[in-house]
């Protein structure tokens, strides 16, 4: 044999020794486990044979733990770049079978290197996440890794789209992460996110708590909000990824991708007509409206099990990425609360990020009265979204189809607060409250029941209608439902240069 042909062969077993990970019984545990190796979750994320791997021969330096004996090359992270449809992406895919994905220093340089990679070239950053966080025998060394990784995390904020799937049991730096990235997905009945499992509760506070119920795909969807998408396997979580990236663009210098479709600009749906019921206490399904106007009637929603009293998520109007945030009447009315104000705000903060034109459906009684509410802080909480919308410099279109009450009126995208085109149905009604309790406060000493409800049929006469808020230019169109996409892309169209900076500063101050 050559001496080239050995210094290929010697390459080539190498190179196979990589892809070996922790071995084929933690594979098969993995397998077992419902779930699917790291490089194999690659392998369906992105497009056929477009994967590229980087530092595929990194090993750990540690030597503690009779660690020096114990090397596996690539420790624990495959990391690289490659596709998805033609687009660039970066990617790591943490291994589960190599000392449990957990993150050593060499690991954690890995990543750091496709972040920074990513950032030069403009691309987002896709984490497959699947690790029982800092390396144990690594000590401080992975957590000052850890910490290097949130620090360029922060960095890449608002840059690139970084997006994270859970892919099994993560905790400690493996939730932290994540945590700081744009939209974390995961799978049902295989992938767990907490600070520590339950086995450390039960040691502190004595409480006794499933791993499901403690960090599972369903509490984290629908309870505490840290996640933002759930897919029944892993097969479906990486074709959702797939699908949220085609809404969103490499970077924030760039424009969403364009999708060219079929769908006519001008269509109209008669359908749409019939949405809002003529009973304004009736509920509806704003997703309906949404599904209707969006092109070949895809909306791609975000949070769809948390703060179901508000709607988020992407669709496309003639081709373009929007931001849909809409009020919910057909839960809990719609009404603003804590859950929701935060939900919409770091939502419509993303899209401002990102060049995607917000599309606002308002059908909102206004903020949820009680003590509950106003101990958890609405009035901060509230004001998140008020300051989201209100900072956002992208096109804002705000469509009115029922109720506009109160303060959510002007946290609703209002013209007040920058909205570049306001529409109304016919169906709108905006006023400072409702006509029975407005009449209620100005009325109090009226007590003859005939009499008030011909002071509550007159107030809606006056103020349970769009044409107040229209008189004032407050409204700029008031249009029939079922022209509502033709009406919509036209005001996309109408704001594509937008052009809007706020006063130059260091950054604002949130309420958070
Ligand atoms: C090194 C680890 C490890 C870790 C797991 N392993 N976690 N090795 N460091 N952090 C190894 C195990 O020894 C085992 O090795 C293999 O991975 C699989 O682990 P199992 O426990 O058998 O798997 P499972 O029962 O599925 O439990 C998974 C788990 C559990 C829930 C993740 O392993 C666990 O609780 N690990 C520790 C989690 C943790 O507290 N991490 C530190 C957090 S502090 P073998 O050889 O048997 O296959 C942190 C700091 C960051 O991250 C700061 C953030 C602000």
């Amino acid at each position: 044999m050559s001496i080239l042909q050995e210094k290929f062969d010697e390459f080539a077993r190498r190179s196979k020794q990589a892809e070996i990970g922790g071995g084929e019984a933690r594979k098969e545990k993995q397998r077992k486990a419902g779930k699917k190796t790291a490089r194999e979750r690659l392998n369906i994320l992105l497009d056929t044979n477009s994967f590229v791997e980087t530092d595929k021969f990194v090993t750990h330096t540690a030597t503690d733990f009779g660690m020096e004996k114990n090397k596996i090359v690539g420790d624990g992270v495959i990391t690289g770049y490659g596709k998805i449809d033609g687009r660039l992406v970066y990617v790591f895919s943490q291994d589960f079978t190599v000392f449990g994905g957990s993150l050593s220093r060499a690991n954690a340089n890995k990543i750091l290197k496709i972040m920074d990679l990513a950032m030069k070239a403009g691309a987002p950053v896709i984490g497959l996440n699947d690790s029982g966080g800092a390396r144990i025998q690594e000590g401080v060394a992975s957590l000052g890794g850890y910490a290097d990784i949130f620090y360029q995390n922060v960095m890449a904020s608002g840059v690139i789209p970084q997006i994270s799937a859970i892919l099994g049991p993560c905790a400690g730096g493996a939730v932290y992460s994540p945590a700081m990235t744009d939209f974390i997905m995961m799978t049902k009945q295989s992938s767990y996110m907490f600070v520590t499992g339950p086995d450390v509760i039960k040691t502190v506070t004595n409480e006794e708590v499933t791993k499901e119920e403690l960090g599972g795909a369903m509490t984290h969807n629908s309870k505490s909000g840290v996640a933002h998408l759930m897919a029944d396997d892993e097969d479906q979580a990486m074709m959702m990824l797939r699908e949220l990236i085609g809404f969103v663009p490499s970077n924030n210098m760039e424009d969403p991708p364009y999708k060219p479709t079929n769908d006519p600009a001008e269509r109209e749906d008669e359908s749409l007509q019939e949405v809002v019921p003529a009973d304004p206490n009736k509920p509806y399904d704003i997703k309906e409206i949404i599904e209707t106007v969006s092109d070949d009637n895809i909306f791609f929603e975000i949070m769809p099990h948390y703060a179901q009293n508000i709607v988020v998520g992407f669709g496309r109007l003639n081709g373009k990425t929007v931001g849909y945030v809409a009020n919910q009447p057909a839960f809990f009315a719609g009404v603003l609360d804590i859950n929701s104000s935060s939900k919409a705000a770091r939502f419509v903060r993303f899209c401002d990020a990102f060049n995607i034109p917000l599309i606002t459906l308002v059908d909102v009684p206004g903020f949820l009265p009680g003590t509950t509410q106003e101990f958890g802080g609405i009035i901060k909480h509230g004001a998140k979204l008020l300051y989201a919308f209100s900072e956002a410099t992208v096109p804002k279109i705000t469509l009115i189809t029922r109720k506009a009450y109160g303060g959510a009126y002007d946290v609703m995208n209002s013209k007040h607060i920058g909205a570049d085109y306001n529409f109304a149905y016919p169906t709108a009604e905006i006023a400072v409250m409702g006509a029975a309790g407005a009449v209620n406060i100005l009325y109090r000493k009226v007590t003859d029941l005939e009499e008030k409800a011909k002071i509550v049929e007159d107030y809606k006469q006056k103020f349970a209608n769009p044409y107040k808020a229209a008189e004032l230019g407050y409204i700029d169109e008031i249009i029939y439902p079922k022209e509502t996409r033709k009406k919509l892309i036209q005001a996309l169209e109408m704001t594509k240069n937008k052009n809007k900076q706020n006063p130059h500063k260091k950054h604002g101050n949130i309420p958070l």
